[in-house]
């Protein structure tokens, strides 16, 4: 994947050495619950995501431009509720050391980028379960436009049946947005 770069972050492809990193996030309570997956209770679960994000070519390794360490991840994907495909859905997670500094702010600008002037996507979409209210501003710090909520859409490996909340930005509105 192309290797993108802000203010504070570099996103670069995952590498095999990235482990140790990636399980000291992975393996927190508050991370992976609030992106749909359980923590890691062991280094093999996180080699085998670290293994299919590799072969998948479709997440980036977030990483801290300071310490060069992998602080999260940043998933472009095919969306599976749009036939169109030139939509992709994003996906992203940070380790808590790293929160409320606005640094997912900075990546989501730099994929809306890449997607939109060196893809020529038409849409990118993001979703959040109702309780991610962190989620839930990032997103609308990005400027997003909320489409609805799909009712009872996915199931939780923890709560269950739940809904999932929608949203999107066209090409047009993120050039709009980096016009004014
Ligand atoms: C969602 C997430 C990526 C946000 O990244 P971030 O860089 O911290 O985002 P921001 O700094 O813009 O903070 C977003 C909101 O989180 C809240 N927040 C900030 N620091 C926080 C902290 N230490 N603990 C709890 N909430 C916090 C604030 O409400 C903030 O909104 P505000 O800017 O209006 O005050 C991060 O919280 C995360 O990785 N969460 C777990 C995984 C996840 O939810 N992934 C998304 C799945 S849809």
């Amino acid at each position: 994947m192309k290797h993108l770069e802000t203010k504070r972050l570099v996103l670069r492809d995952w590498q095999q050495n990235d482990l140790q990193d990636f399980f000291a996030y992975a393996s927190k309570p508050n991370i992976g619950p609030a992106a749909g997956w359980p923590a890691h209770t062991c280094i093999a679960t996180t080699q085998q995501i670290l293994d299919s994000f590799i072969k998948s070519q479709e997440v980036w390794a977030i990483t801290d431009k300071q310490s060069h360490r992998v602080i999260g991840s940043f998933g472009l994907h095919l969306d599976k509720h749009r036939n169109n495909p030139n939509c992709r859905m994003i996906g992203y997670v940070l380790d808590d050391s790293y929160w409320g500094k606005g640094l997912m702010k900075e990546a989501v600008e730099a994929v809306l980028d890449y997607a939109f002037n060196d893809l020529s996507l038409d849409l990118i979409s993001v979703y959040h379960y109702p309780f991610n209210q962190q989620s839930k501003r990032v997103i609308e710090k990005c400027g997003f436009t909320y489409e609805g909520t799909l009712r009872r859409a996915l199931v939780h490996f923890d709560k269950g049946v739940i809904d999932s909340c929608c949203y999107s930005m066209t090409k047009e509105e993120f050039n709009q947005q980096k016009r004014s």
